[in-house]
Parts: C-alpha cells; structure tokens; sequence
C-alpha cells in the first residue's frame, strides 16, 4: 500500500498556475485519505470559483493515478478561509525574498520572470489609454490582415476585464484542451483565439479579480494554450496604465506595442502615460494609430471631420515615435462586429496600418518572413 508521504511526494508535482508554486507547499491539502484502492483529496483554493481549478484537478488525478494500486482519485474544492490566505501572503513574501536572494547571488536579474517565447516569431501588444477607443478593433484589423496576407496568427485577448474578441469573431463555447494544453478557438479564416470569455462558465459575468489574479490569468493563457508555432501574436491589452498591462509587459515577451488613441483631447493625454509606461518598461513602441479620426461619406467618400484636427502627426513627431495612419469610423465596423464577422471587413486605411505596423516590425528587428503560399490561398478562401 502507497504511504501518505508517497502521495505527498506525488501531490509536489501539482503546481498552481496562478502563483507557480507546488500545491504541498503552498498549503493548499485540506485532507489526504487512502481507503483501499481510492484516495480522496480536499484542497483548499486561493479563490473561490477559481477558473483554473479544473487544471489542479486534472493533475492531481494524474499524479496520484500513476501510483500502484490506486484506481479512484476524488477531489473535493473548497477556498481558503482569510486567515490561511494572510498566512499564505506571509510565506509567499518570505519565499520570494529568499528566492530572489538566491537569484542575485547566481547573477540573475530581479523581479518576475519572462515567459518563453515557444513557436512564435512576433508578439504584439495592442494598447490604449483609456476604453471605447477601438483597441480590440484595431487588435482584430491586425489579425485579419495579416491572416489574409497567409500568416500564421493568434489573438490572446488580455483585456479580462471587458473582454470583446471572442464576440466580434463569432467565437462562443468553451475550448477544449489536450495534454499539451488548451486548444484555441479558430476563426472562419484560420485565426486563433483566446479570450477569458471563452474560458468563462458565464461569459455575461463581469470579472472582478484583484491584480495578482490578472496577472496570473495573463500568464496561463499565454503559457498554458497551445498556440503551436504562429508569425504573430497580438495581445489586447486592458485599457490603460493599470495592473494588467504591467503584468503583460513584465511577464510575456512582447517584442513591440501598437497604441490605439481618438481624437480627443483628453485621450490623446492619456496616451501619453501609455506611451511612458512602455518606456520605462523597455518595451518598443510599434507606433500611434489614431482611430475614429473622421467619417467617411458613404456617397461620395469625403472625409467629415467630426471632432477638432487632433494634429496627431506633430504630436507623433512630439512624443518621438512613429504615426501609423488614421482610421475613419465606419458604421460597418460597428454591424459586422455585433454580427460577430469582424473578419469580413476590410478597407484601404486598414490594410495600409496593417502594411505600416509591419514594416515597423521590421525596423524593430522582427520576423516578417514569406508566408507559405498555399496557405494564403486557404486563408483567402
Ligand atoms: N473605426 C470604427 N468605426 C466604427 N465603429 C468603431 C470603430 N472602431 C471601433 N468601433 C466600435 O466602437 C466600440 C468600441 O470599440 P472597441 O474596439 O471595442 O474598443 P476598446 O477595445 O478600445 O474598448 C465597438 O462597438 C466598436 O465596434
Ligand atoms: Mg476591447
């Protein structure tokens, strides 16, 4: 018969995705009970109704599942209570504090790790000061284009807390996943998507996480979906300066961001702060592209300015980075993305930022090698 510190042992290799620590350490085993051949297991999650717990289950059957003589594994979810999750805040803070200690001492730098790249050549993140400026507009123009152009791409939807992508693509229902990872939805065209939405038992819910949550969620579904190898992924991020986009820049390895403003006046001081943030943090800047700027006549094409000339070229010129084109707005982007068919749209001004954000990729260093050509084919299908 396997001994309680067998199944410990075992139970060491179950990691929490969200804070990337083994679940013995962590505190989380409520119970561990062996009864003949099946073993039940209690765990006590960090958060109520935690959208990853099916991944700890799952690995908790595998592991106990590998020792001999065992053939049921039963595993009962509940949350830690505020005392444990305080005391657990303690250990994390002292084990961190002696990790990066030792990390020093090895000649490794502080502060939280990237993730790794894996199969994919350029990751772009989508940005924008403030919400409603059309970020996850631009973020799909992207995809779609470059989809259509014949590359491989993805769209991780980053904003978790107002996602839209899964929406405007047609997206619904959840993905399933293998043992190598969650499969991402894919659109008419080939485009991969992920969004917390799909993830969601109710996508109508509004999602109320505190920052360490979103920054884990972040993480997993860039690390735990298997994305295979892709030319591009584009990441919407959550609106502004907060949180979630830090933990994008901080954790995935974004090679350049695109920033989205309006306009407005008020949205182009706002986008000021973005484009500082990625500054300090060292991440290139693709460039600015202003959406909404005009109306377009649908008779007989002429431009209708509809808010004061935000003059976004010298302030482009101003803020020393690049100005990626103007995006008139269009009451066609608005049906098309409520009939969840983003990926019939296109128009001159779209395919031309979509040509000037890669030829920035480009400068940046970027890979923009020839698409194979029976997939531009298939893409355009
Ligand atoms: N150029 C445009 N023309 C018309 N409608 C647009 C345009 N860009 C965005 N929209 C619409 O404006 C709303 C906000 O856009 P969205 O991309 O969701 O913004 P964000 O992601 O910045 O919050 C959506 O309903 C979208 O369909
Ligand atoms: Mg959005």
């Amino acid at each position: 018969m396997v001994s309680q510190e067998e199944m410990m042992s075992q139970l060491r290799q179950v990691v929490d995705p969200e804070i990337g620590l083994n679940i013995v350490d962590l505190g989380m085993i409520r119970r561990l009970d062996l009864n003949g051949s099946s073993v039940n297991v209690d765990i006590a999650l960090t958060v109520k109704g935690c959208p990853l717990a099916n991944t700890i289950e799952t690995d908790i059957n595998r592991v106990l599942g590998e020792l001999p003589g065992i053939s049921k594994v039963s595993v009962k979810m509940s949350s830690m209570t505020k005392e444990e999750l305080n005391d657990l805040g303690q250990r994390l803070q002292k084990m961190r504090a002696e990790q990066k200690s030792v990390g020093k001492a090895a000649g490794l730098s502080a502060g939280i790790d990237k993730l790794e790249k894996k199969g994919i050549q350029n990751i772009i993140a989508v940005m924008s000061g403030k919400g409603g400026v059309g970020k996850s507009f631009v973020t799909a123009m992207l995809a779609v284009e470059l989809r259509r152009q014949g590359f491989e791409v993805g769209v991780l939807d980053a904003d978790i807390t107002g996602p839209s992508t899964a929406k405007i693509f047609g997206l619904a229902g959840k993905p399933f996943a293998d043992e190598i990872g969650v499969i991402p939805k894919t659109t008419e065209n080939g485009i991969k998507v992920i969004s917390m939405n799909l993830l969601l038992d109710t996508p109508d819910t509004p999602v109320i996480w505190r920052g360490p949550i979103i920054n884990g969620v972040i993480r997993q579904l860039f690390n735990d979906v298997n994305w295979g190898d892709l030319h591009f992924l584009l990441v919407d991020l959550p609106p502004g300066t907060g949180d979630a986009p830090l933990t994008v820049f901080q954790s995935l390895p974004v090679d350049a961001v695109v920033i989205v403003s309006t306009p407005q006046d008020l949205s182009m001081l706002i986008v000021r702060k973005s484009i500082n943030m990625a500054k300090q943090l060292n991440v290139p800047i693709a460039g600015l592209i202003e959406n909404m700027s005009y109306m377009k006549c649908p008779h007989c094409g002429e431009k209708i300015q509809m808010f004061q000339d935000s003059d976004i070229e010298s302030v482009s010129k101003d803020l020393q980075i690049h100005f990626l084109g103007k995006l008139p707005f269009d009451p066609e982007v608005n049906k098309l993305a409520d009939q969840g068919k983003i990926e019939k749209y296109s128009s001159t001004e779209t395919s031309d930022m979509v040509r000037k954000v890669r030829n920035r990729i480009q400068e940046l260093g970027g890979i923009t090698a020839k698409p194979i050509a029976w997939k531009r084919s298939q893409a355009s299908s």
